[in-house]
């Protein structure tokens, strides 16, 4: 049984493609032979339902399909049934029609018969059992956390519901299970898992969707290390189970520190070199005004060698400026290095001692192209660090089927907001600072490092974790220096600074991004795609078109009136 992705007459003789989730086998009907179920095969257009029973045999000599899988057999058919006729599908149900992805989500459940999204919903399956099978053989039970809950919050905003028993009052969906894993904590559950949707109001992207799926762990008892290996396991598990790579553990490891001064972003692809040299030192006396300014300023002066890549043109180069600009960069200068010296709009500014000095730190050869880039900090280092892994993408040098690793470790506890004049959290309100860095927390808790981890696959963070706090004085500790007051954290958070009065252990955990990892393991570039039912990019569903409004009555049920009138 299955569906016809194709029917073909050869005078007199049928052939039908009939397809189902394994892929396609043809039938074969001979008017000589049945002519009641040729007959029928006459009626049969593309994506009807048919049934079919008959004989496998070798295809005759010269027919033989060494494309196909099934390419060697038909079936001889003896008898037919349509189950189900089809209007005729938008688009053809193959995997080579491209196709507008409007008219693909409106028809998800046509595009989900195609080969990719098909093959993509099979590999899912089977990295969500290979998750649950590893993880049930550590000892991890799958717990399930409310979905109507209170906010937990990870720095997005909360998708709210109106309680209608409790009129004006509304439950948040989950931006994590945060604080229900770490309750199962203090349960006593020792070792908690699940796969599980969580729900972050954001803007969206290429990797984000506002509904998505964790694979949430929480263990008890353990220090970073700990954490850290057992996960290490499942992803190995994991890659060997859906694509047949051996990961090599444990695991590459790079500070936060360290990540930011070599790649300018705390997540980077590790697949290429192009590592950000620091030059401040070697330009703050030069006559280049914009880089010693900056120098001046305690800013940083940046570069990166693009080795061979003098070739750019102009227009090129203008591009990168243009791409460097949407991360708050001021400009992007170049050097392209030639057998006479520098070709460059900034050459003039330096002397030839200065030029030997970059040559030599920048480890320069002729043909290469130099990117500067000059400001704050934070700015020079995030706007070259895109920069970098979009020379990455461009000049082919990350090879789709490998696939780099990396933890980042020892993030900072704190960042400061300057919009909303408060430190926040880095990774969230519950993360423990290092034991040694809790006395900062009173003296500068800017410096206060985390023990918080990030998994980086491919310049894609494809999860992240933390030691939790699990006392409750520092966890108090936590929201004053996030400017949350004691009535607000009472009011807020009382059930969790209850539970951890209440021999709360020592505990931490970690959550992977299941929709970004299959991204990786299928080659997919929108995460779209290996998601049965996505949204787009502004939140909506095109085939079920959710979200909608509602009738009156609804509303008043649930105590609501609208700002703007309904129309
Ligand atoms: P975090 O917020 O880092 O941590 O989320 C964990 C992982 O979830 C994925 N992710 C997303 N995937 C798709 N769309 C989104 N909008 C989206 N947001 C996050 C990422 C990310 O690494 N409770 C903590 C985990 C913990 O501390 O145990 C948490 O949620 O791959
Ligand atoms: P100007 O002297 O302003 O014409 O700049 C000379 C070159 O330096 C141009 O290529 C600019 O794009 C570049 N430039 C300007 N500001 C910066 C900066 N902050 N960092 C790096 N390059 C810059």
């Amino acid at each position: 049984m299955g569906w016809v992705q194709r029917r073909r007459d050869h005078g007199g003789l049928i052939f039908i493609d009939l397809r189902d989730r394994e892929g396609i086998v043809q039938l074969a009907l001979d008017p000589d032979r049945d002519p009641q179920a040729h007959t029928k095969a006459e009626q049969v257009r593309n994506e009807y339902v048919l049934a079919a029973r008959g004989k496998v045999s070798p295809r005759p000599e010269g027919t033989v399909n060494p494309k196909m899988k099934t390419g060697a057999v038909e079936i001889e058919v003896s008898e037919l049934l349509i189950l189900n006729p089809s209007e005729t599908p938008p688009f053809m149900l193959d995997e080579f029609s491209e196709v507008a992805e409007n008219i693909r989500l409106k028809y998800r459940y046509l595009d989900l018969r195609r080969p990719t999204l098909q093959k993509n919903m099979l590999l899912r399956h089977l990295v969500a059992k290979t998750v649950r099978n590893y993880l049930d053989e550590q000892g991890f039970i799958e717990i399930e956390t409310p979905v109507l809950t209170k906010s937990t919050p990870e720095g997005a905003r909360d998708y709210l519901v109106p309680s209608r028993v409790n009129s004006g009052n509304f439950y948040a969906l989950p931006q994590s299970p945060q604080l229900f894993k770490q309750l199962l904590m203090v349960a006593g559950f020792d070792r908690y898992f699940q796969i599980v949707k969580c729900f972050r109001d954001e803007d969206l992207r290429a990797d984000r969707q506002p509904e998505f799926t964790q694979i949430d762990c929480e263990l008890s008892f353990v220090s970073r290390d700990d954490v850290m290996a057992v996960m290490e396991g499942m992803i190995a598990a994991v890659f060997k189970a859906a694509i047949d790579v051996e990961v090599s553990l444990p695991l590459a490891r790079l500070s936060y520190a360290e990540a930011l001064d070599r790649f300018g972003v705390d997540n980077p692809d590790l697949r290429f070199g192009l590592e950000l040299v620091a030059i401040t030192d070697l330009v703050a006396g030069s006559q280049f005004k914009v880089f010693a300014d900056v120098a001046a300023a305690d800013g940083l002066v940046t570069a990166l060698n693009a080795k061979g890549c003098a070739t750019l043109s102009r227009k090129e180069l203008d591009d990168l400026t243009e791409f460097v600009k949407i991360y708050g960069a001021k400009g992007l200068a170049w050097a392209k290095v030639k057998e006479d010296g520098w070709q460059s709009p900034i050459a003039k500014f330096f002397t030839a001692e200065e030029l030997a000095a970059l040559n030599d730190r920048l480890d320069t050869e002729v043909g290469d192209l130099l990117l500067f880039m000059a400001d704050t900090p934070a700015v020079a280092s995030e706007a070259l660090g895109r920069l970098r892994g979009h020379l990455g993408q461009k000049l082919g040098l990350a090879k789709k089927d490998e696939y780099m690793f990396v933890w980042i470790t020892d993030f900072p506890l704190l960042e400061w907001d300057g919009d909303e004049q408060r430190h926040v959290a880095v990774h969230h309100p519950f993360t423990s600072p290092r034991e040694e860095d809790i006395p900062l927390l009173d003296t500068e808790p800017g410096k206060a490092r985390a023990q918080a981890y990030d998994l980086v696959l491919n310049g894609s963070e494809v999860g992240g974790g933390s030691i939790r706090i699990h006392d409750q004085a520092v966890q108090s500790r936590m929201f004053e220096l996030l400017g949350i007051d004691a009535e607000e954290a009472r009011e807020k958070f009382g059930f969790l600074l209850d539970a951890l009065s209440f021999g709360a252990p020592p505990h931490g955990g970690i959550a992977f991004g299941l929709d970004r990892l299959m991204m990786i393991l299928t080659g997919s570039d929108s995460i779209r795609d290996v998601i049965a039912f996505p949204k787009t990019q502004k939140a909506t569903c095109l085939l079920s078109e959710a979200p909608n409004e509602v009738g009156e009555k609804q509303l008043q049920e649930l105590s609501i009136r609208l700002r703007k009138a309904t129309k």
